[in-house]
């Protein structure tokens, strides 16, 4: 069983995006347990106060360092974490290997930010792991989580009906996903490629692959070359 917790100033964000599909099976099933955190919690007073403004001068809060101390310091208490990952876009940038190797952990928690972000000695004392979902700027990390989770949570032994669907996926060969097609075979007089209805499986494997290569050099030329 993997915990995932996460730590957010808005947990209401987080209440749909693990309740519908594939992540609701994986916590129907007991293989994935998620723990949303509201940081206000560990607030350093009654008005729930979690950021302040920023040394130096300059717009936009900072999360102050106690409220995220405590807060980790008291769930590290019911669970050691494996990693605890600070959601930020100057993080590295999230792919499918890092997702592969994150679902073969036990427990994890995850730091959303918002505002100007959280206070940099919590990232030097607490955080093991920094991630970016991409070179744009979300508004906090709430959604950045979610996408991981979700990325995450699939690749659980046992979570897909299809234990080998994950397999064939975009990117885990570094190739891109061929087309696909269901029916009608004829549909507004477009036609599925012959070699799928052929029942030839070896030809249809080759011609996955063949398009999968084709597709790559079209569209993600920078994949075959491993970057
Ligand atoms: N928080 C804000 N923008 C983000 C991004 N692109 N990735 C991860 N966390 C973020």
């Amino acid at each position: 069983m993997m915990t995932i917790d996460i730590l957010s100033v808005l947990p209401e964000l987080l209440e749909s995006p693990f309740s519908h599909s594939i992540l609701k099976r994986a916590r129907d099933k007991g293989l994935l347990e998620i723990r949303v955190h509201h940081l206000r919690q560990w607030a350093v007073n009654e008005y729930g106060q979690v950021d302040d403004y920023q040394y130096g001068g300059g717009a936009g809060m900072v999360m102050m360092p106690e409220p995220l101390a405590a807060a980790i310091e008291s769930l590290s208490k019911e669970r050691p974490y494996d990693e605890i990952i600070y959601l930020t876009p100057d993080g590295r940038r999230l792919e499918q290997r890092i997702a592969n190797g994150l679902s073969l952990k036990g427990n994890l928690l995850l730091i959303c930010g918002h505002y100007k972000g959280i206070d940099e000695r919590i990232r030097d004392r607490y955080v093991t792991m920094e991630l970016s979902i991409g070179d744009y700027v979300l508004s906090g990390g709430e959604l950045a989580a979610a996408v991981l989770v979700d990325a995450i949570g699939r690749l659980i032994p046992g979570v897909l009906n299809d234990e080998t669907s994950a397999l064939f996926d975009s990117f885990q060969d570094d190739l891109l996903a061929p087309p696909v097609y269901t029916r009608p075979a004829e549909w507004r007089g477009m036609t599925v490629p012959d070699i799928l209805l052929s029942g030839d499986p070896r030809k249809i494997e080759d011609w996955r692959h063949e398009q999968s290569l084709q597709r790559t050099r079209d569209r993600r030329p920078d994949l075959l070359k491993g970057e």
